[in-house]
């Protein structure tokens, strides 16, 4: 007698429906998985063997086939182990499950029987609603993860023998979403903790409200770090579209903490200045996304920005133009989205001290080649430059309480809210993602300011590129500034945040 329960399994962060069919004939013992399973779901024998016997089941000696289909797909991770088992128990009639159709199953389990948590239960439980399945039975560690999509029934367990139990009986109710406040969120970090650097305050400001890429430069112990923290403390929670992309990547990753719901905060990615490509970007044996995508809807910090290899740098051009990476390996190709507001952070030279105050040590070419490890590409990439000074002991002493993150973090919120309604039907969320065409819609300038703009273009030789990022700037400044029009003073802030570095437009 052959028996099929539905299971799924995932490849980037989309899920992928697969059947379990298991089959028990006589003949010689012997327990085979068939349909591309990968190592880790061929070990799952063992511990569906162990955890059926040790949950009081009695495990049948004779030849017993598993085929995971479609057999095309190829399949990984430990969350097949739990309809393998219910198989294994429907086929020798130690229990009936006559709507298994309407279920989808997952979990890992222990050799003694209990269920663990496994990745991808986010992914899984949107597909299964894709498809028309409303009813989960998950481990009880991933509850929260899959009751907090709505309009489905999550039935959660700690053991295989509950789960027996439940569908013999029918005496659990489906989990109870409790909505509790995503763990992601950071201690209390806030704006008015840093003395001074009001200049650079606003640079971040108007980078979290436009979603725009920024260089902070300046001496070490300025506060460079600090501020950089500090910058997810004003940007909005996420909206319910985006808090599903950003808890998909964080679920596949395994980096969802037990208990956690949706994630409502946007993320902040701090990776190592020694991380390797692969760690940035992703992909491995099981294509699992890096730290940009980790950072979607979020920031990605790179600070000390110019100790990463020049090369690892490099393959972020692509994904901070195109808002996507795809992937295209031996297990297939995905697709992550890696849509995050960059902040760089970097001495201005090798001594750390230039235009600091404190006496330089370093030549010119010295200073010239430390800065040139960021591409002239990857510079045209930055949209705000600002410049961390150190405070002298008069600033630090005289210094009040400054203006709170909630506070800025309303002017954002206010700013957000109109890029959102003037991109509603472009498909876009932020001024930073305008392309020449919308620049050309929403960024009119007047008179006088095309004749600013137009001198400084040619007196600087800038790029096209550099042209676009100083009118999407202003458009976000007007925009904190609740005006329609880009006007003068909108210009000539957005025209300071590109002059810095040995005092070169960039
Ligand atoms: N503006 C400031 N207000 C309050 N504290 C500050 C300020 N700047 C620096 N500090 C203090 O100095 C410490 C070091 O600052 P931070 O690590 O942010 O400097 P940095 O600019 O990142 O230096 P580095 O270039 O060495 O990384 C902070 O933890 C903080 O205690
Ligand atoms: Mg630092
Ligand atoms: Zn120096």
């Amino acid at each position: 007698m052959a028996t099929k329960l539905n299971t799924s399994s995932f490849l980037g962060i989309e899920g992928n429906i697969v059947s379990v069919e298991v089959d028990i004939e006589r003949g010689l013992p012997s327990f085979n998985i068939v349909g591309l399973a990968g190592t880790s779901v061929k070990e799952s024998k063992e511990r569906v063997k162990a955890s059926i016997i040790n949950s009081g089941f009695e495990f049948p000696v004779r030849k017993i086939v598993v085929n995971l289909a479609p057999a095309d797909m190829k399949k990984a991770g430990s969350l097949f182990d739990l309809p393998i088992a219910l198989g294994i128990l429907i086929c020798t009639g130690q229990m009936n499950f006559d709507d298994c159709d309407d279920f989808i199953i997952l979990g890992e389990l222990s050799l003694s029987g209990n269920l663990n948590k496994v990745r991808g239960v986010l992914p899984i439980t949107l597909e299964g609603i894709k498809n028309n399945i409303k009813n989960f039975i998950v481990p009880a560690e991933n509850a929260e993860e899959c009751s907090s999509i709505k309009g489905i029934n999550c039935y959660a367990f700690e053991n295989l023998k509950q789960i027996v139990h439940f569908i013999k009986y029918r005496n659990s109710l489906p989990y109870k979403h409790k909505k509790i406040q995503s763990k992601t969120s950071r201690p209390s970090l806030d704006f008015s903790d840093v003395f001074g650097q009001e200049s650079c305050k606003r640079a971040l400001e108007v980078a979290a409200a436009g979603n725009h890429n920024v260089l902070m430069v300046g001496p070490p112990g300025s506060g460079k770090t600090m501020l950089a923290k500090r910058v997810p403390t004003i940007l909005p929670n996420l909206s319910y579209e985006n808090s599903l992309e950003v808890t998909k990547i964080y679920s596949v990753t395994g980096n969802l903490n037990t208990g956690e719901g949706l994630i409502n905060k946007p993320p902040f990615r701090n990776p190592h200045h020694t991380s390797t490509t692969a760690a940035l970007i992703g992909g491995g044996n099981n294509l699992m996304p890096g730290e940009i995508s980790l950072a979607h809807n979020g920031v990605l910090f790179l600070d000390e920005v110019l100790e990463f290899k020049k090369n690892v740098l490099e393959v972020l051009r692509q994904p901070l133009e195109e808002k996507k990476i795809i992937l295209n390996r031996a297990a297939g190709r995905v697709s992550f989205p890696c849509n995050f507001m960059t902040i760089m952070a970097t001495n201005p030279c090798p001594c750390g001290n230039f235009a600091s105050g404190k006496p330089c040590t370093c030549t010119d070419y010295e200073r010239k080649r430390y800065i040139s490890k960021l591409s002239s590409p990857l510079m045209d990439r930055i949209d705000l430059f600002t410049f961390v000074n150190s405070l002298n002991f008069k600033d630090i002493q005289n210094y009040k309480k400054g203006e709170s993150s909630k506070s800025i973090k309303k002017r954002v919120e206010a700013s957000r809210k109109i890029q959102k309604k003037r991109f509603k039907s472009q498909g876009i969320q932020y001024n930073s993602e305008m392309n020449s065409t919308l620049i050309k819609k929403y960024c009119k300038l007047n008179k006088r300011s095309t004749e600013i703009l137009g001198k400084i273009y040619s007196k600087y030789k800038l790029t096209t590129r550099a042209y676009g990022k100083i009118l999407k700037v202003s458009r976000t400044i007007a925009d904190l500034d609740h005006s329609e029009y880009i006007e003068e003073p909108h210009l000539t802030e957005a025209l300071c945040y590109r002059k810095f570095i040995n005092d070169d437009f960039i």
